[in-house]
């Protein structure tokens, strides 16, 4: 398999021992991917938060618990089951995981991680990064696994500002970033009393992929890619997560189609409590139980305007994928994910629901700032933005 690699650089792949992988963000995703990178052999930490949270992880037994709920609707589980032992139905154990937390004085360097994956929420990521910050250098490899975009622009301009002025000095603190996609379903179950039921163990609720492509340095030249990030990809792309390696121009074209359906439909379903298929109504006299007209009509007219802003800012910021990027290419996509995701609520839904601050910065947020930065009004997403704001303050911030 080639990764774009510059030749000669994959050599020493081949090592005996695998090389260590630190996960950061314990939550559903980052234990799968955790527990799963363990199963195909290799060495894990986990960076937990606080001693405590070591503490009770190495009460545990030093291991993630996968439950394998998915196995229990999918057609084909017999296949799983017979070709992959982590697909069993049983609740399985990743053993044998280390887990470290932050040492009281951050100043302190703590030895260099040469493989890092981050699994935090996008609203985290920053602070995240900050912990870790100073243990990455130009030979380490960071996956960055958050929903939404702009996480990777955030990192850039919070940690590594004008990348130009690094041609001067040698950049030598400048990691490789890998961007990663993920639509499996996983969650940790909580008690009524909203903690976490059961600590270090993720249910792996829905069977998805997982896309990945190595986001080009900023840098010019480019450096070559490190050897942490070629063994990065082949550990990833060994996982049984139905696990796909592409271009980033690929990956980016997916993820701004990704990002215009969820820029449309998660606030509408999130402000209204709706389920997805709400959104593009069959339209009246089609075979479906009846529509009204004015329904069918409003909802097809917010649609064309979303989404022709939408083109509108992406043909703006990124002009060499325009012709893939049209307002009706994107009002296609969306319309196609709102059928087939018909019955379900969208994430920013269940976040509403549930009280918690949901992804808007990282959604409509995201594209206000970018059509702000090329000069494109955005009238359509900051409305979005600003309600779905105001519903998070209504249910957990203010009283009145
Ligand atoms: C990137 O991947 C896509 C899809 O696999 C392919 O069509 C395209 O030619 C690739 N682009 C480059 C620059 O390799
Ligand atoms: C975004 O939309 C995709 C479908 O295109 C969905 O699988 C994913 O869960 C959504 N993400 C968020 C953060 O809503
Ligand atoms: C939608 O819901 C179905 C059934 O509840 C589930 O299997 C599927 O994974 C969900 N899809 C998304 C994108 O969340």
């Amino acid at each position: 398999m080639s990764f774009g690699a510059p030749a000669g650089a994959s050599q020493s792949t081949t090592s005996s021992s695998p090389s260590r992988i630190h996960v950061l963000g314990a939550g559903a995703v980052g234990l799968l991917i955790a527990a799963h990178l363990r199963q195909s052999g290799r060495p894990i930490t986990l960076l937990l938060r606080t001693q405590a949270a070591v503490d009770r992880f190495l009460h545990g037994g030093n291991c993630i618990g996968v439950v394998n709920d998915w196995t229990k609707a999918h057609p084909t589980r017999r296949l799983f089951l017979a070709s992959d032992p982590c697909a069993s139905l049983a609740p399985w154990k990743a053993a044998d995981v280390q887990a470290e937390a932050p040492t009281a004085d951050s100043s302190s360097r703590g030895p260099m991680i040469s493989r890092l994956i981050l699994a935090t929420k996008a609203q985290d990521t920053l602070h995240a990064y900050w912990s870790v910050k100073e243990r990455l250098c130009s030979q380490s490899t960071v996956v960055l696994l958050q929903n939404g975009m702009g996480v990777y622009e955030a990192i850039q301009r919070e940690f590594y500002p004008s990348p130009q002025q690094h041609q001067k000095e040698p950049a030598t603190d400048i990691p490789t970033f890998i961007i990663g996609t993920n639509s499996h379903g996983c969650l940790r179950c909580q008690n009524e009393e909203g903690e976490k039921e059961e600590d270090f163990v993720t249910h792996h609720t829905a069977f998805g992929s997982c896309l990945f492509a190595v986001r080009p340095s900023l840098l010019n030249p480019p450096p070559a890619l490190p050897e942490s990030a070629l063994d990065m990809l082949t550990a990833l792309s060994s996982l049984s997560l139905d696990v796909s390696i592409t271009n980033w121009s690929d990956l980016h074209l997916r993820l701004l189609l990704k990002l215009a359906a969820n820029a449309t439909i998660n606030p509408v379903t999130a402000l209204t409590d709706c389920r997805n298929g709400y959104l593009a109504p069959p339209p009246p006299g089609s075979d479906s139980q009846c529509v009204d007209q004015d329904y069918y009509t409003s909802m097809h007219s917010y649609l064309s305007s979303a989404c022709a802003e939408i083109s509108a800012i992406y043909a703006r910021a990124h002009p060499h994928l325009h012709s893939e990027l049209t307002a009706r290419a994107i009002e296609d996509y969306v319309t196609h994910i709102a059928h087939t995701t018909a019955r379900n609520r969208s994430s920013m839904l269940q976040d509403v629901a549930a009280g918690r601050q949901t992804e808007v910065e990282w959604i409509n947020g995201y594209l206000v700032r970018l059509g702000q930065q090329h000069g494109v009004p955005t009238p359509v997403n900051t409305l979005l933005y600003t309600l779905v704001k105001l519903k998070e303050a209504s249910s957990h911030h203010t009283k009145y």
